[in-house]
């Protein structure tokens, strides 16, 4: 369904509300990956240079009890924000209350605000993610219209999304928001044929309605990673002290009856007797896994063969890494089939479904090989299950 988007309504002297997702990964007080508020910039400059007042919000991280709070402040980002616009953002240190109602009416036409973590609203009954009616409603009444543009916060029903959009006339996505739709939402609804699914990660368990859904839409579903283990088992091999998941090995059964030769998991891998980035490796084929080895990576063959697919894709969605990337000695699976992705770039439409496969391909330079990295993790993998995301659902229809 077509969603109204930013350039449908006229932002101009109007308080325009703009839910972003600045979840943004701190070490030690410091954003450590800001590809998010990024993301969000060219929705914030949109309403400041069309003349309206940007009140931007957003979670960041999971706030229990008071002594969360200092560690999850957004006044950092709040800070970043500001550089990137090259534009003072007023920082408000709180959720709500006369502090943030003076900020929202002292702010001019093409001025910015951005007040605290939605989350500290947790600290009272979970306000915030349990989408307390009282506080959407409130949050709605210090703005004219909702601007939704946070895809990662997407598949949570929060009263920063949800919440606002059931109490404000008008809520419309961000340039963000529509930009993921598109992709994501438009490969899933009408892809490009041969669609290949590229889908890997330690569990199989987290993924088992991703597999479902793109085993209806792909034309192959690529598994590697530690979740193909528990395939190889499922097809009747030992698989030593690789990761497996013994109650899902009927699942892997009846996933594999199913996929009617759709699902490829080749036929080699390399190995190593502990999980340690200095461990000995080996390539062995999939029948022949000694007791005290664990599959770390995806063998060459494998690689090759996966590579075939790959070449003549039109559409690649990818999710999760084939090995354990974050050692050099077992990334050469993971990097080989990344950069196999970003030489199709100009034939094919080319999906990273966030998370750590996002991390991987920025860790070997690659970002700009791929037409859409999603900044979703959890939202990302829900849309790829084919599930209605209640923070797109709640934007307004077109
Ligand atoms: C994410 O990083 O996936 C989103 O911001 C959602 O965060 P959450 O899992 O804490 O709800």
């Amino acid at each position: 369904m077509a969603k109204k988007t930013i350039r449908d309504i006229d932002v101009k002297g109007k308080k325009v509300l703009i839910r972003v997702d600045f979840n943004v990964p701190l070490k030690n007080g410091e954003i450590s990956d800001e590809n998010r508020i990024v993301e969000a910039l060219p929705t914030i400059k949109y309403v400041l240079e069309n003349g309206g007042r940007a009140i931007v919000f957003s979670h960041l991280g999971r706030v229990k009890d008071e002594s969360d709070k200092a560690k999850n402040s957004l006044e950092v980002v709040a800070k970043r924000l500001s550089e990137h616009l090259a534009k003072k953002v007023t920082f408000v240190p709180v959720t709500r209350g006369k502090e943030l109602e003076d900020a929202v009416l002292k702010l001019k036409d093409g001025e910015v605000l951005m007040f605290e973590n939605t989350r500290f609203e947790d600290l009272d009954g979970n306000k915030e993610s349990k989408n307390n009616p009282e506080l959407g409603k409130y949050w709605a009444s210090l703005g004219d219209v909702f601007v939704n543009d946070a895809f990662g916060t997407a598949h949570r029903a929060a009263a920063s999304n949800v919440g606002i959009a059931a109490n404000i006339k008008e809520t419309v996505a961000g340039f963000l928001l529509e930009k993921e739709i598109n992709f994501i939402g438009g490969t899933l609804e009408n892809p490009q044929r041969p669609f290949v699914a590229i889908l890997g990660g330690a569990k199989v368990s987290d993924k088992i309605e991703v597999i479902q859904n793109l085993l209806k839409i792909a034309d192959k579903v690529i598994i590697g990673g530690g979740m193909a283990f528990t395939f190889f088992k499922a097809m009747g091999y030992e698989v030593g002290k690789s990761l497996l998941e013994e109650d899902k090995v009927e699942l892997a059964k009846e996933l594999l009856k199913i996929a009617n030769g759709k699902i490829e998991l080749g036929d080699d891998v390399y190995t190593g007797k502990a999980f340690d980035p200095n461990t000995e490796k080996n390539v062995r084929n999939i029948d022949s896994i000694p007791q005290d080895e664990m599959g770390l990576d995806i063998g060459p063959r494998t690689t090759a063969l996966f590579e075939s697919f790959i070449k003549d894709a039109k559409t690649v969605v990818w999710n999760g890494p084939l090995g354990v990337f974050e050692f050099p000695r077992f990334s050469e699976g993971t990097k080989s089939i990344a950069q196999t992705i970003a030489d199709i770039k100009d034939q094919a439409t080319t999906i990273i479904g966030g998370g750590d496969s996002a991390a991987a391909v920025i860790q070997f330079g690659l970002q700009d090989g791929f037409s859409h990295i999603s900044t979703g993790g959890g939202a990302s993998l829900e849309y790829l299950e084919g599930k209605v995301l209640p923070g797109i659902q709640c934007v307004d229809d077109l």
